[in-house]
């Protein structure tokens, strides 16, 4: 998952963000909006099915969910509820609760899906050794010393669930919020213009008033913006001028560390210049995706995913804007919590041409 590796899965990600584009520019066409918070989703989600299976969901291509998805949203909100209740979780083992149970045949149905899609993978590399690459290309060929088939499955499963909601919640609100801002779409869009034709995720991470966009809407709307739960190890811990004794559960959550006025000046200002020169304060502050060991290992996956919908995005749709349409408002994207943040409409209508 380091920036290097990603090389090798960068051809994967940019031709799923071209197609995202391209469906998008088709339901606008079809219906006079296109419903961007749909794409973005089906976007990370078959990224990241491709990435850790070898095939993708082909939610672009369907242009809706299937039963694989429908399942593993099931499985997220399960472990939201256990993460957030974790007293019904308890509950649920012996009282039967219809959704925890329907989560759980989900759970067994996705699987299933997992351990067919490595197995299938495994034949096409052993048939083809210059099959696409996949987060655990390495792993398969490290042998006795890589990761077992359920070690991977499990894995894999992990992946999707962390990585999709997460970038797509975040891609939507930076599209959203650079079409709301012509200020910052115009700065955008004159940097993009300098672009060569055939530019990479190398030449995209150079970019940088992209790069400050991307920073402004992962402090704004961090996808994960509650506490992350961790224990105060043996020997206790001095913090913030308090002795916190041994095995006390604490936690930091980024939604008000992000909002520091002494740390980040106006907080509730989009603003992503405040980035091109930023101070300690603000970079120690600064977790979207976490801190310490458990650092989201995807970061570098998710950075890739941003850059390269944005870039594309605004190139293909320089006049994008949010539409009125069928009664799409400011409302839609008040956020709301379940662990994860969302848009409270379930929806992102905006008129690209
Ligand atoms: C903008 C997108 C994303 C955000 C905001 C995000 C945020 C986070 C956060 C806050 C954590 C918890 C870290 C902690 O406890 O300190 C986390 C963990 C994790 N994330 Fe992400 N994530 C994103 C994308 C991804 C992607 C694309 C993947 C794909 C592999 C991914 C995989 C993971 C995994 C596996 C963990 C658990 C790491 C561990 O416990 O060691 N994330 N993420």
């Amino acid at each position: 998952m380091s920036e290097s590796s990603l090389k090798l899965v960068e051809p994967t990600v940019r031709a799923k963000a071209k197609l995202t584009i391209d469906r998008m520019q088709q339901e606008m066409r079809k219906r006079g909006v296109a419903d961007i918070y749909k794409w973005c989703l089906f976007y990370t989600t078959d990224v990241i099915g491709e990435l850790s299976f070898g095939e993708s969901f082909r939610m672009l291509e369907i242009g809706q969910k299937n039963t694989y998805v429908e399942d593993l949203e099931n499985v997220s909100r399960r472990g939201g509820i256990r993460a957030g209740l974790p007293e019904l979780a308890f509950i649920a083992r012996y009282i039967p609760l219809p959704f925890m149970s329907s989560a759980v045949e989900s759970g067994k149905r996705f699987h299933q899906y997992s351990t067919e899609s490595i197995q299938r993978y495994k034949r096409l590399v052993a048939a083809d050794p210059n099959t696409p690459a996949t987060l655990f290309s390495k792993l398969f060929r490290a042998g006795e010393e890589g990761m077992s088939d359920e070690e991977i499955i499990s894995t894999g499963q992990g992946y999707i669930v962390a990585g999709s909601d997460t970038t797509s919640n975040t891609l939507t609100y930076l599209l959203w919020t650079v079409c709301r801002s012509p200020q910052t779409k115009a700065a955008l869009l004159a940097e993009l213009a300098t672009l060569p034709a055939d530019f990479g995720a190398d030449a995209l991470r150079e970019l940088p008033y992209l790069n400050q966009v991307i920073e402004e809407t992962l402090r704004l709307y961090s996808q994960v913006p509650g506490g992350l739960p961790r224990v105060v190890p043996p020997g206790g811990a001095y913090m913030a001028g308090h002795w916190v004794p041994p095995g006390t559960t604490v936690s930091a959550q980024a939604y008000t560390v992000h909002r520091n006025p002494g740390v980040f000046p106006r907080p509730e200002v989009f603003e992503p210049s405040r980035w091109a020169a930023p101070t300690k304060a603000m970079t120690d502050s600064f977790v979207p995706f976490g801190g310490g060991s458990r650092i989201c290992i995807g970061l570098h996956l998710a950075r890739m995913e941003l850059r390269l919908g944005t870039a594309l995005f605004f190139l293909r749709f320089p006049n994008a804007r949010v539409s009125t349409k069928e009664g799409m408002s400011d409302g839609d994207m008040e956020t709301i919590l379940y662990f994860l943040m969302a848009p409270k409409g379930n929806r992102c209508l905006l008129e690209l041409e």
